[in-house]
């Protein structure tokens, strides 16, 4: 009998760029001059209002748990921005409300993947997905997004690799790390291959060349949708995120949200309808300036000698290419952040095929980013120096 932790708890690998998160946290507060392009959160607070009807909710004394699913108002204010948004019907009853979108992955696989079913998701992508596939005991399969296809999805690779074992195709458009869209005739296509879809939507505003972006809800009901109010609205760490359940799973995911979860902090609902009804002027002056910090940064990470193949249709991220410069990206994020004060993550947080790749995050206002860049570029410039 082994007295030491499950199989399963220890399948869950460590989450780099929280650790180099904390390092750079702790250089910062020691005084060190720190640019920090690794975090993946909203530089700007949340919403004045927002913030404004957190506090009201505590000064009304809204301290007790909302139903387990979330409050009735934010799941129909919900509701009404998929109607809005995406032309899609989605009652309130399907819409769960949990304490960011992390836990709604997490319902949404457990709701359907058995042990030994294969995951397909993408590599590079969101460590999360492998994480939670792992703890459920299933299978991750990766299908390779090319640098050289500027990250995109191909249905037809997907296609290659589904088979009678595929439970589940995690998407993620607009992609943490990389900010590749998938467009709506490939969305549409992974939506047919016959798998579940599970699609994590968070980046869905900040999306730069198109109107709006797709839903997987748009292609397919047989399709779990995970969104959340962290990145669009600045609300990481009010913690609130929803999964939209397609009626066959809707009494599982209750029943495991009622016991695994209870409910989602009442004050951050409560901040989240305000967000909801009252936040889109917020999300586009965001947008506006995350688009202009894109463009500096990929036009200066060329400039250095980077490899990013094209500017990325969304999200906070740009996922270069730093073979130039090293083969093992955790040893040259290090590096980077001790020698230059400038904190990026290494990309085989993202999966095995990223050892050469660094993320970068443009939540740094321009003038930071600026600045960082031109610390790379001097140090690079004469560490390559014939000495
Ligand atoms: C693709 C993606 N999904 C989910 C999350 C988790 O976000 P949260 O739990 O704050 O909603 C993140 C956070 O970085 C992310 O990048």
């Amino acid at each position: 009998m082994g007295d030491g932790p499950s199989k399963r708890a220890s399948s869950v690998t460590p989450f780099l760029v929280m650790e180099l998160l904390d390092q750079a946290k702790l250089m910062t507060t020691r005084g060190e001059d720190i640019i920090r392009l690794e975090a993946g959160e909203p530089d700007w607070t949340s919403p004045a209002t927002v913030i404004e009807a957190g506090k009201k909710a505590l000064d009304d004394g809204q301290t007790g748990y909302t139903p387990s699913a979330g409050m009735l108002p934010l799941r129909e204010a919900i509701s009404d921005w998929y109607r809005a948004r995406y032309r899609a019907e989605i009652p309130p009853d399907r819409i769960f409300v949990t304490s960011g979108s992390s836990p709604a992955l997490l319902l949404a696989m457990a709701a359907v993947v058995e042990r030994g079913d294969e995951v397909l998701m993408a590599d590079p992508g969101y460590p999360g997905y492998a994480n939670a596939a792992r703890f459920l005991d299933a299978k991750c399969v990766r299908f390779p997004v090319l640098e050289s296809e500027e990250f995109i999805y191909s249905a037809d690779r997907i296609a290659e690799l589904t088979s009678d074992r595929t439970k589940v195709i995690m998407v993620n458009s607009p992609s943490n790390p990389t900010g590749a869209y998938v467009s709506p005739e490939e969305l549409e296509r992974i939506s047919s291959l016959g798998p579940w879809v599970i699609s994590d939507e968070i980046y869905h505003e900040i999306c730069y060349e198109l109107d709006r972006c797709h839903s997987a809800l748009e292609y397919t009901d047989h399709c779990f949708i995970v969104n959340g109010f962290s990145k669009r609205y600045a609300m990481p760490g009010w913690r609130l995120g929803w999964v939209v359940v397609p009626d066959s799973c809707l009494s599982v995911v209750r029943n495991m949200n009622q016991n695994f979860l209870l409910a989602a902090s009442t004050v951050a609902q409560a901040a989240g309808l305000e967000a909801l009804r009252n936040g889109e002027e917020h999300v586009r002056r965001m947008r506006d300036e995350y688009r202009s910090r894109r463009d500096l940064i990929v036009r200066r990470l060329r400039e250095i000698g980077f490899g990013v193949p094209g500017y990325p249709a969304g999200g906070f991220y740009v996922f270069a290419n730093a073979t130039p410069f090293s083969e093992d990206s955790v040893a040259f994020a290090e590096e980077l952040l001790r020698e230059t004060g400038v904190s990026v993550t290494p990309g085989v947080d993202f999966g095995p095929a990223c050892r050469t790749y660094i993320r970068l995050s443009y939540t740094t206002e321009r003038g930071r980013i600026a600045e960082g860049m031109d610390r790379l570029e001097r140090y690079l410039a004469a560490r390559a120096a014939p000495r």
